[in-house]
């Protein structure tokens, strides 16, 4: 793969500055498009305090050049990270914006966290250049980028990219249908639709629902897909218990009326202090102190 000769990210929120981070510490020159000035003038500190997590030389991230001109941001790039906020009529305005101010070889990827790739591409011409990147909070941290290609996005473009994000140390994963929430977040929201639904029905509160994952299947997840499960387990097995428990499972097509309830009510979980559980601030540090901790690994 020919180095980069330019990275651009467009949008240098907590993401957008997260993705900078990775990108400068493997060496590549990276320009940030941030309208907002807050944001924008806080760009090179937010990278800065990720390479300390990291233990890496924070004035790295005095090379990350910052702007308020998209086209400036993008004229040289050879590869665009959108990290715009997820609204699509935004994301397809950026999108026709970047297809004309970017060079014509340049790879255009959008960090949605969920909205299908070929509708931010409708209608450009240049469908072969765009995919997902689908990249987690926090990019420092976490290894996977799901790499989204559509009916159009080329095999080139797809093996340049994940080329790429290997070259900088992540774990990319090519998802080769472009369907919305792609992989992770399907499988994620697929266990939340079940855990809502199964409080709203009393089987158990949500301390116990919980607890019920961390205590169990969450403690192996990290080692054990859960197909690398079945396998285990044999899948005889699987399809004895898919028998009885897949026409038990929700199919609700929409959000369950709890989540809708608690937040017509204002219960918005950290944001309020009251969600599906009420949360003191000690009990709001707590838990993310015990995540950061769990991110970071145990101390070498
Ligand atoms: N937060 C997460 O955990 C997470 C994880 C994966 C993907 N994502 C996705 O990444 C994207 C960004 O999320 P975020 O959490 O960084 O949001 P954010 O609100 O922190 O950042 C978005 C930034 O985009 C800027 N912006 C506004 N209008 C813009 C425009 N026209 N062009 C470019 N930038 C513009 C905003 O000023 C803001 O700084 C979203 O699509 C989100 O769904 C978020």
């Amino acid at each position: 793969m020919a180095e980069p000769r330019s990275i651009a990210i467009v949008g240098g929120g907590l993401m957008g500055a997260g993705i900078a981070q990775v990108f400068i510490a493997a060496g590549h020159p990276v320009t940030v498009f941030e309208p907002a000035a807050q944001a924008r003038h806080s760009v090179r500190e937010r990278v800065a305090a990720d390479l300390r997590l990291l233990n890496r030389d924070e004035a790295l991230a005095d090379a990350v050049v910052t702007t308020s001109d998209l086209a400036q941001a993008v004229a040289q790039a050879d590869f665009v990270t959108e990290a715009g906020p997820e609204k699509l009529d935004l994301k397809q305005s950026i999108f026709a914006q970047l297809v004309a101010l970017s060079p014509p070889t340049a790879i255009l990827a959008s960090n949605t966290s969920v909205i299908p790739i070929h509708r931010i591409a409708a209608g450009l011409p240049t469908g072969e250049r765009i995919l997902g990147t689908h990249w987690w909070n926090p990019p420092a941290l976490i290894p996977l980028v799901e790499v989204v290609q559509t009916a159009q996005t080329s095999a080139q473009s797809v093996r340049w990219v994940m080329e790429l994000l290997t070259s900088v140390g992540k774990s990319p994963a090519h998802i080769a249908k472009d369907v919305p929430g792609f992989v992770a977040n399907r499988l994620q929201h697929a266990l939340w639709r079940e855990a809502i639904a199964m409080v709203a029905e009393g089987v158990c509160d949500a301390a116990t629902l919980d607890a019920c994952v961390k205590n169990s299947f969450g403690l192996r997840l990290a080692v054990l897909g859960p197909l690398e499960n079945a396998d285990l387990v044999g899948l005889d097995l699987t399809l004895d218990i898919h028998r009885t428990i897949i026409p038990e499972l929700n199919r609700d097509s929409g959000p369950n009326p709890l989540l809708e309830e608690r937040v017509a009510a204002g219960e918005l979980g950290f944001k309020s202090g009251v969600g599906f559980r009420t949360w003191s601030p000690q009990e709001m540090d707590d838990l993310r102190r015990r995540l950061r901790a769990q991110r970071q690994g145990p101390p070498e």
